[in-house]
């Protein structure tokens, strides 16, 4: 029977090394409460002009592409997952296309935040297993730094989060101990405004056409800069930090176990687990629920806080570097974010 595997994987981190102590000349924080709250130590951030989410995104599929033996011309398409696009539209994935010089192939943006990399994969495995496509491309990039209110007010957000890229591509195989075993995609919109961006957005812009009637021209421009969802900080992420972090401690485990339990394994089969990097609190109950030993579970959050999209396969991708993840071992990638979203991919490596 068909099945996918990772057959090439590749980072991209931004050079630029931003400590705890570095954002105490912006609000009021501490590299204590930071560390002690999340476990993050530094994280990445992206050169404010020449980097992009794009960019960064193309480095890490040169990389994967190059690991997996293919050319750039050889992949047949693209999934880029990311909060953080260049534009509003179009979608980073056609960028890529542009910047590898790829053949005129489908390219596909995936919205699901922290999920977006599971989800990503998820609809990748099944253009392969279908038999579609022989060569996708899967990034997972983002540029948190462009957008985050670093005054006091947006600290429990801001110290978070980080920038950075990973990518993979997939390939069908026939080996039996190799491969994606099931996916599993979850979502919950009861809670989509806990943890949001509400602007730019069309739910906020109805009163525009009735106001357009009243301007004129400079003042249009006036009452755009003027606007309540800027005072607001509406065009800054919302979080409300404790809901989210006691969702995700009930729904990642239960992913875990989902996906364990669709292929008759246990949670001590598991070799390596990826968890999505939010918080190192978060994936260090995740891995005492489920009875894991600390070589079971991979965490680089301390270097660079929570990357979102890119999170999983910057872990994933370091933990092979390192030799933690090898041929026939149990991997499983789960994640939870805004939505509530959350998913899991058990795959044999
Ligand atoms: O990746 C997407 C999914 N996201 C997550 O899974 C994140 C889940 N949530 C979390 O990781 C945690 O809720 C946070 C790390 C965001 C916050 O930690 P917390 O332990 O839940 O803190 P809190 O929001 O309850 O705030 C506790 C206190 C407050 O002060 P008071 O009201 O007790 O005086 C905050 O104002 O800590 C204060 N605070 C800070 N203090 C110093 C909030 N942020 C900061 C900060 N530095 N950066």
């Amino acid at each position: 029977m068909l099945k996918t595997k990772i057959a090439g994987i590749g980072m991209y981190v931004p050079q630029h090394i931003v400590t705890n102590n570095d954002l105490l000349k912006y609000m009021d924080t501490s590299d204590e409460w930071i560390k002690e709250r999340t476990g993050i130590k530094e994280r990445r951030f992206a050169h404010r002009t020449e980097e992009t989410t794009t960019t960064m995104g193309v480095e890490a599929a040169k990389i994967a592409i190059q690991n997996a033996g293919i050319a750039p011309q050889d992949i047949d398409f693209i999934i880029f997952a990311t909060l953080s696009p260049d534009y509003y539209f179009p979608g980073c994935g056609v960028l890529v296309q542009r910047a590898m010089k790829m053949k005129e192939i489908g390219a596909l943006d995936v919205r699901n935040q922290c999920s977006g990399f599971v989800y990503a994969i998820s609809v990748g495995d099944q253009f392969i297993k279908s038999g579609m496509y022989k060569n996708i491309l899967v990034i997972g990039s983002e540029k948190h730094s462009f957008g985050l209110d670093f005054s006091t007010r947006g600290r429990n957000i801001s110290v978070i989060f980080g920038d950075g890229a990973g990518a993979v591509v997939l390939q069908p195989t026939t080996k039996e101990n190799q491969g994606i075993l099931s996916t599993h995609l979850h979502s919950d919109g009861e809670s989509a405004e806990i943890l949001a961006m509400y602007n730019p957005g069309t739910h906020a812009n109805h009163w525009l056409p009735q106001k357009l009637a009243d301007f004129n021209e400079a003042e249009i421009g006036d009452m755009f800069m003027s606007n309540s969802m800027v005072d607001k900080a509406q065009n800054f992420p919302f979080m409300d930090g404790q809901s989210v972090f006691k969702k995700a401690v009930i729904k990642l485990p239960e992913v875990v176990i989902e996906s364990l339990n669709a292929n008759g394994y246990k949670a001590s089969d598991i070799n390596m687990l990826i968890p999505h990097q939010a918080n190192l609190r978060i994936s260090q109950y995740v891995q005492h629920q489920l009875g894991l030993r600390d070589d079971q579970v991979y965490n680089n959050i301390q270097r660079y806080g929570n990357t979102t999209a890119a999170s999983i396969p910057l872990a994933l991708c370091e933990a092979w570097k390192e030799g933690k993840v090898k041929e026939g071992d149990l991997v499983c990638l789960a994640s939870f974010g805004s939505g509530f979203t959350w998913a899991a991919a058990l795959l044999k490596w």
